[in-house]
């Protein structure tokens, strides 16, 4: 298998991203226009049976998030997760790129299943031309009257990772400053101001009318059986072809990396690949072979997450990258909590002490303990995430480690 399967990307450069009337010339709004012809419990169901699981990193069950907020609730929110902190990833930029009324189609569906008329899109601080090609989007689907009464704003970020975190998203768009909120309750009964609210990222949302156009069992006929659809992959580091792809989730890395993305640059031999973003596993050549589901990855202790793939060819001092990785992630803590806020600090600490070659092995011992700390004492993902990297270099890579120690 060589080929894309371009779904959400079919019309990528073909049709103006803003224009309601170009989309719907592709058969775009057929799918809520379908959705608001069901009951909600109809809806939420169909949504479910496609096997439709969110692209934002966590794979949960989209039809399963949305039946858990409460019925009878006056007021609720459609919140879109387009912070796209990840280094490495832009599959969400590109998605508004090329097919930004598709995103607007998915809230509205989205809005139409849990019974809300407010969405908002929650922008990256550094995506400014985004928000402006969004707010056109809206506009010419309002003109166009497509949208109904669904009513959807566009909020901007001001650059902190932890805001891609679906409670410390919600914070900042209340105004406050992003820290991760306790959980539960989950947004599905107290989000936004405290109302009910669904947070879904931007590809999960786009994939939905084509779900509705398409039916639940022609999406779920696509890719992985428990993680089905299409998954858009952003290539980057030493690979020949540094960009974007779509295909089925049952592709397997090695293709996206040698078939799609050309091999490594200069016809040198692959070191390692990182999936996911900066909070990713390190991958060795021989588990190239995984299918790039949300599954499989985990069968290799390693996590789909945003679909970013980091390739590190035969030169690169694997040490070095995971001792800047660990600086980001002190630079990113929130500060909220103990374990992160020290151990990050401390796992940048003993990163440089191995990496400047100034370390024991003691000191290996160390930041594994402490790794595995913060793995289970820190309050958000960031905190329990950051020592992934770590982790699975020392497991995959320790020569690289005992290379540089006294
Ligand atoms: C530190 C951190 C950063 C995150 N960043 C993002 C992000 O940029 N985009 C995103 O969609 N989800 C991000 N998530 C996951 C969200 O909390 C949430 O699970 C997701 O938006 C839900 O959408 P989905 O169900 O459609 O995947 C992040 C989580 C953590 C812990
Ligand atoms: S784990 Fe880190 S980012 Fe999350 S709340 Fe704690 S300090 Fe903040």
């Amino acid at each position: 298998m060589a080929e894309e399967m371009r779904v959400l990307l079919e019309y990528a450069d073909k049709i103006d991203p803003e224009s309601a009337e170009e989309y719907v010339k592709v058969g775009g709004y057929v799918g809520l226009e379908k959705a608001r012809k069901m009951e909600s419990n109809d809806l939420i169901q169909e949504v479910k049976s496609s096997g439709h699981r969110g692209r934002g990193g966590a794979g949960f069950n989209v039809g399963l998030k949305w039946s858990f907020v409460p019925k009878n609730a006056e007021i609720k929110y459609v919140v879109c997760n387009l912070d796209e902190g990840e280094p490495g990833t832009y599959k969400d930029r590109i998605i508004c790129e090329k097919n930004a009324q598709a995103l607007l189609e998915g809230m509205a569906i989205c809005g139409t299943a849990i019974g809300s008329k407010q969405g908002y899109i929650y922008c990256r601080g550094e995506y400014p031309s985004i928000v402006k090609l969004l707010k056109n989007a809206i506009q010419s689907a309002q003109k166009l009257g497509v949208l109904g009464d669904f009513n959807i704003e566009v909020r901007m970020g001001a650059g902190a990772y932890v805001c891609g975190e679906e409670t410390a998203l919600i914070e900042s768009i209340e105004g406050h400053r992003g820290e991760p909120r306790f959980r539960p309750p989950f947004p599905g009964v107290a989000g936004l101001w405290g109302e009910p609210t669904v947070v879904n990222n931007v590809e999960t949302l786009a994939s939905l009318p084509y779900i509705l156009t398409n039916g639940s069992a022609w999406f779920a006929g696509i890719g992985a059986a428990k993680y089905p659809g299409t998954k858009i992959i952003t290539l980057t580091g030493d690979a020949v072809n540094t960009t974007f792809f779509e295909v089925p989730t049952n592709y397997i890395l090695r293709d996206v990396i040698y078939k799609l993305g050309g091999g490594v640059k200069g016809g040198k031999k692959l070191k390692a690949v990182q999936v996911g973003g900066t909070s990713g596993a390190f991958i060795p050549e021989q588990n190239l072979d995984t299918q790039i589901d949300y599954d499989s990855m985990g069968a290799i202790g390693a996590a789909l997450g945003s679909g970013a793939v980091f390739v590190m060819d035969e030169t690169r001092d694997i040490v070095d990258i995971v001792t800047r990785i660990s600086k980001f992630f002190e630079h990113e803590s929130c500060g909220k909590c103990n374990p992160c806020r020290e151990g990050t600090f401390r796992c940048r600490e003993i990163m440089e002490k191995i990496n400047s070659g100034k370390a024991s092995s003691k000191d290996i011992d160390n930041i594994l303990l402490l790794t595995r700390v913060m793995q289970k004492a820190a309050f958000c993902g960031l905190g329990q995430a950051s020592p992934i990297p770590i982790q699975s270099t020392i497991k995959h890579f320790a020569h690289e480690y005992y290379r540089k120690i006294i």
